[in-house]
């Protein structure tokens, strides 16, 4: 986790550096630093707390030096305090490092160190780099970096800064993410576009096993071993403007109003109107061939495998190949059987969450072929995988997510009717139909976001509960899945999913007067068999909140409360139950006054295992 940036040119790089921090807050925000080669040397600024807190430290003593690095924590290793902040330095403070990963062997290595006369100040895995890199020092920064990260084992993205060569910045990347970024007399480092957008839009992309060498003049790149690499810079198309609040009060909420666009951008270009079919150029291109597929598995985390838990439902009703849905971070530990006959999708908005890439590295191992659907491109699933998927929800800033998950199930419905056509195991009128509603969605999506009033109400009826249950039958179960993270996530309720016929074998015991039931109920053919279960939580007291397709009578007599959703294919309602669901989740975080954007313990992108 954690966020770093680097700076090296013609401007005064605090202003920088805190920049690109607050545009990286996402990552992790229980402390912050910076380290800035000044006039008398480099010196170090660093506070627990958010960003704002460092702000107001180098305001009061500004540091003035045009090279820098900086650091936004999620804590790991040792709790946020000013002193675990980074950047870490070496004893003499010549030499000062900012980390995103972990470095697995960092114990050994800080025993080794110790027995050689080093004394360590935090509780981090980082600062063994720190204190590697001055003893390898021998006249060549360089080269002291290259023999320090040789030591290392785990996850790192590194940015170094050292009095020794001050007219230099160092970054090095394993397994977590890292970006250059090119400008006129001045370059740039950062863990994300967003943290150096404002300055430059030509970046490198760093991959695992490379460093960069970065002047005021200009960027070198090589492998650790020290081979030059020739790459062209990459040139970014999307505004920051698009990251921007956009005059919503949390991007939480802009995001969810995105939907119906990221929706339609989802979509564009991938239904072929006229012969009714779902195009994937995407997949074409790298010569996937559906015909070979025995079974599939979805790998993602959170909220993105609650959207494979909906994406294995469609892919399996469409195409009758058995699909497995996995919480990627169990994957890789129990033997999975893939082999060269099976289709791994990995679903990830960031295509950073170590989790997921190590799933992915876990089916390639197994001969399977690997399909990433991601949210950003040039992130390490879009480069690890065999082909790609993008959903086109734009940068998602708020921990929270919400345009990025409902973009994952547009995604994975045109994946599913694209295999089920290559396969011939749709019906060609039921295939037409489903398009149509599919094409539908966007607009529904517009009025879904219509009912935000009744939302506010009701998050205000909940917000002073201590639990709270979701239940759904089917389809309307993996939203209930995903509408319990949310709130749970957003407003630090204890909630609960349950499939709805489910409560009665135990947990029914825990409904009692005025305990708050969501039932999600947009599956015509599950209708009658979910007011049976609402009437059995009725029965014990529950107040119950029916989420219904337009027209509904019958949920409506059941229930205490009803939010009226647009009809639409059963197998597409999972993404319109999701709006009303996220808004539930946003107004009750609101109510108890929580940081809805930065959720407490959290982070956007979690490159840790
Ligand atoms: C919850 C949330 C997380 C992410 C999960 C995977 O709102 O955002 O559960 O879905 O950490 O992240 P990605 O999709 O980036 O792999």
């Amino acid at each position: 986790m954690c966020g770093i940036v680097g700076y090296i040119g013609k401007r005064n790089s605090q202003s920088v550096l805190l920049n690109g921090l607050k545009k990286l807050e996402y990552r992790g925000y229980d402390s912050a630093g910076v380290a800035v080669h000044t006039a008398q040397g480099l010196h170090i600024c660093k506070s627990k707390g958010r960003i704002s807190e460092l702000e107001s430290r180098l305001q009061d003593a500004p540091l003035v030096g045009s090279a820098g690095i900086g650091h936004t924590r999620w804590a790991t290793h040792g709790k946020p305090s000013d002193v675990n902040s980074h950047p870490h330095t070496d004893i003499e403070t010549k030499i000062s490092v900012v980390h995103n990963g972990i470095i697995e062997n960092h114990l050994s290595l800080k025993e080794e160190l110790e027995a050689l006369g080093c004394t360590f100040v935090s509780e981090t895995d980082t600062e063994v780099i720190s204190h590697l890199i001055a003893r390898y020092y021998e006249g060549d920064l360089v080269q002291a970096v290259r023999r320090a990260v040789a030591r290392l084992r785990g996850a790192y993205a590194i940015a170094v800064l050292s009095e020794h060569e001050p007219d230099k910045l160092i970054a090095v990347r394993w397994a977590s993410p890292l970006i250059i970024g090119v400008g006129e007399d001045e370059h740039f480092i950062g863990s994300d576009i967003p943290a150096i957008l404002e300055y430059t839009r030509d970046v490198y992309i760093l991959n695992d096993g490379e460093m960069a060498v970065l002047t005021r003049d200009g960027a070198e790149l090589m492998t650790l071993e020290g081979n030059f690499i020739a790459r062209q810079p990459f040139r970014i198309e999307w505004d920051l403007a698009m990251a921007e609040k956009d005059g919503y009060e949390h991007f939480m909420l802009k995001e969810i109003h995105e939907q119906p666009r990221a929706f339609r951008d989802t979509l564009r270009g991938r239904i072929d109107s006229g012969r009714q079919a779902v195009v994937l150029p995407e997949l074409e291109a790298s010569g996937f061939d559906p015909r070979q597929v025995r079974r599939i598995h979805l790998v993602a985390c959170g909220t993105a495998y609650h959207a494979a838990l909906v994406g294995k439902a469609a892919i399996e009703r469409l195409t009758r190949i058995p699909v497995e849905a996995e919480v990627a971070s169990e994957y890789r530990y129990r033997s999975p059987l893939a082999d060269e006959h099976t289709l791994v999708v990995a679903v990830s908005q960031s295509g950073e969450t170590a989790d997921t890439l190590a799933a992915m590295k876990e089916a390639r191992t197994l001969g399977a072929r690997v399909i990433a659907i991601t949210n950003v491109v040039g992130s390490s699933a879009a480069r690890e995988a065999d082909a790609v998927l993008f959903t086109m929800a734009g940068p998602e800033i708020a921990v929270a997510s919400t345009k990025a998950y409902t973009s994952q199930l547009i995604a994975l419905y045109l994946l599913a009717i694209y295999l089920a056509d290559r396969l011939g195991t749709m019906d060609p009128s039921d295939s037409a139909e489903l398009l149509a509603m599919l094409e539908k969605l966007p607009l529904q999506a517009g009025e879904t976001l219509a009912g935000a009033g009744l939302l506010q109400e009701l998050a205000a009826n909940i917000a002073g509960c201590e639990h709270l249950f979701f239940i759904g039958r089917g389809l309307d179960y993996a939203a209930a899945l995903e509408a319990s993270l949310k709130l749970k996530e957003m407003s630090y309720i204890h909630s609960e999913a349950y499939p709805a016929g489910e409560l009665k074998h135990g947990s029914l015991a825990l409904i009692e007067d005025g305990t708050p039931v969501v039932a999600v109920a947009l599956q015509d053919s599950l209708l009658e068999k979910t007011i049976g279960n609402i009437k059995e939580v009725k029965a014990r007291g529950a107040y119950v909140i029916g989420i219904a397709p337009e027209g509904d009578t019958e949920l409506a007599k059941a229930a205490d409360r009803v939010v009226y959703v647009p009809r639409s294919h059963a197998l597409l309602s999972p993404a319109l139950a999701a709006i009303p669901l996220q808004l539930l989740a946003y107004y009750a975080a609101l109510a108890r006054g929580n940081d809805v954007d930065k959720p407490r313990n959290l982070a956007k992108s979690v490159t840790v295992e």
